[in-house]
């Protein structure tokens, strides 16, 4: 399996020497093998090429049967104008890559109870939301300008979803939700916005073909607040671009640490963009400090949705959940009681769980 790989800028190349590890051992035990092939794209692709996104990274991706990436983007790459920023990069990747559903899955592990940031009683048994996210439609993709006015600058961004970039998003939200609960969220501003009343009912005339899932709407400010308030109401939520961007930072932190979550984005053959949902966090980049679990969950998710893996996916899992039964914790999970592990540490030992 021809896996093409993106360190990115940061920590990126920390934690994607980690995924490698994991990769490297599963694929002994349950018989696979792989070949990377890494490339560049944010940061380091301006530094070495002038573009966030060299074409040559785009063809190596496509032509790859997944594509693992660490994080892009740092304070150094700021001050350049959008479209040569290192995010113009992850942007046009996932366009030219056609993954517009993203999936980012906030689990708590039973382990981590304590991190979050919620009640114990608010958290009863665990958390398990799965966020369906629109990724190459809505207003990151939309028309944007400035123009003088006689009031000064005038900026603005478009919001626009045709029926067919919702149609394809919702199909994937409701295939999901029925192998799960079989109930979905949709989740929208149609009290205010043409786009989102577009949304609601094309969502409405997909949920016909799907009778068995329970469907049910909510408006995105009303979904923010009751995601602290009572987020086990939720199952699989599906949303915008913008919206989803949001209310996915907001799932993960319930779960206790950004550093925990991976994501998945799809589209409509087999080859995946996968990522950890954080950021670069350049502040340590290189000090042995990041928490690689999102990265490595990332591989976990590679091969299950691309390469049809679901026992070698597993497998990664509960290694991840023994090392943190063991009591190993990286710095932004440390509780009083555990072991401090460093990136490099904790990569070997959910590498040397695996069986
Ligand atoms: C994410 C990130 C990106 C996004 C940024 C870095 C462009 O926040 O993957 O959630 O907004 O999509
Ligand atoms: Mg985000």
């Amino acid at each position: 399996m021809k896996i093409a790989v993106i360190p990115g800028d940061g920590i990126g190349p920390d934690i994607i020497r980690q995924a490698y590890k994991v990769l490297d051992r599963v694929g002994k035990v349950y018989q696979m093998e792989f070949e990377y092939q890494e490339v560049l794209m944010g940061g380091a692709a301006i530094d070495q090429t002038g573009l966030p996104l060299p074409e040559e990274t785009l063809k190596v991706c496509q032509s790859s049967d997944a594509v693992l990436l660490g994080a892009v983007g740092g304070a150094k790459w700021d001050t350049l104008p959008g479209h040569q920023r290192p995010e113009a990069g992850l942007l046009g990747i996932r366009k030219g890559l056609g993954v517009f559903a993203n999936l980012r899955p906030a689990i708590l592990f039973p382990q981590l109870k304590s991190a979050s940031t919620l009640k114990e009683e608010v958290l009863g048994d665990g958390l398990n939301i799965m966020v369906v996210r629109e990724l190459t439609g809505g207003i990151y993709f939309g028309q944007r300008g400035r123009q003088d006015s006689s009031a000064g600058q005038e900026a603005w961004d478009t919001e626009a979803y045709s029926t067919h970039e919702v149609e394809r998003v919702a199909r994937v939200a409701f295939e999901i939700a029925k192998g799960r609960k079989k109930k979905l969220m949709s989740i929208d501003k149609a009290n205010v916005l043409e786009s989102s009343r577009l949304w609601r009912e094309v969502v409405c005339k997909v949920a016909q073909e799907y009778p068995e899932v329970e469907l049910d709407h909510m408006y995105v400010d009303n979904a923010a607040m009751q995601l602290v308030r009572n987020p086990r109401q939720f199952d699989v939520i599906v949303t915008s671009n913008m919206f989803g961007d949001i209310l996915s930072d907001e799932a993960s932190m319930l779960t206790g640490s950004l550093g925990m979550l991976p994501s998945a984005s799809l589209g409509e053959g087999n080859l995946g963009l996968y990522e950890p949902i954080h950021g670069s966090a350049p502040d340590i980049a290189g000090q042995n400090k990041a928490n690689p679990i999102a990265t490595i969950l990332s591989a976990a998710m590679m091969l299950r949705y691309s390469f049809g893996r679901q026992d070698a996916a597993a497998a990664i899992e509960r290694s991840v959940g023994n090392v943190l039964d063991q009591g190993f914790r990286t710095p932004d999970i440390m509780q009083p009681g555990m072991k401090i592990a460093g990136t490099e540490e904790m990569g070997d030992r959910i590498a040397a769980n695996i069986s």
